[in-house]
């Protein structure tokens, strides 16, 4: 039985943040990792071709696709089906992580481009696990998609001086949780999108370390939920 606080990472795409988190829970060369008491234990991509999964596999991390297609061809196309579809592909997603053995303590979305419905989330906080998500802005400043892009857009109009990251707890309002961890980054005059955009995520890959950690911090006994 790992003494080990294991957690669940989900993904989408390149999978940067979860390198980080593979990155600060890995022994390598002389010095300690970052998060020596943390495991990851699952990776989970609803993208079939993210690269965090080849990531996931690199660090001998057992992984699923899991895909959210089929649930959407049993409905038909209208907008009530495409709600039953994600009720359905959210209820398989939690049973999916909460039977994994060893059952995840955290759920860490980790650059996860699926907004997660009450079904999961009832679901996994009946079993107990906590589930954080990572978003590129200050806490009620760019919810959603493109929030590095709308931070850009927003300071080039004088809007704004500065944005951030966050990571925060996840409830049914999108990007609204209890904030773990917030870092302010100052936006810079002509400062090309991608520039910023790579200063984000190097924040980012440090953030999202620091909030895993906080996520344990004073938890009584290891391998408690
Ligand atoms: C990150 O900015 C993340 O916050 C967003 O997607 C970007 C890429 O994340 N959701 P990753 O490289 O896949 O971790």
């Amino acid at each position: 039985m790992s003494t080990k606080h294991n957690i669940c990472v989900l993904i989408s795409g390149n999978g940067s943040n979860l390198q980080a988190l593979i990155d600060a829970t890995k022994s390598s060369g002389p010095s300690s990792p970052a998060l020596p008491l943390v495991n990851i234990s699952h990776v989970i991509s609803n993208r079939k071709n993210a690269y965090g999964l080849t990531r996931a596999s690199d660090a001998s991390i057992p992984s699923t696709y899991h895909n959210i297609v089929p649930y959407k061809q049993k409905q038909p196309p209208t907008e009530e089906g495409v709600q039953s579809a994600r009720r359905e592909y959210d209820i398989d997603l939690a049973k999916i992580i909460i039977s994994q053995t060893p059952k995840p303590e955290l759920v860490v979305c980790a650059g996860w481009m699926h907004i997660l419905s009450s079904a999961f989330l009832h679901a996994l906080d009946e079993a107990k696990i906590m589930v954080i998500n990572l978003h590129p802005a200050l806490p009620g400043q760019f919810n959603g998609t493109n929030a590095i892009e709308r931070a850009h857009e927003a300071f080039r109009r004088g809007e704004i001086t500065g944005t951030g990251v966050m990571v925060h707890r996840v409830i049914e309002a999108v990007d609204e949780g209890e904030p773990l961890v917030t870092a302010a980054i100052e936006c810079r005059t002509g400062e090309e999108l991608s520039e910023l955009e790579e200063r984000v995520h190097e924040v980012e890959w440090r953030v999202i370390v620091e909030a895993v950690g906080k996520a344990f911090e004073g938890r009584a006994k290891l391998g408690e939920s």
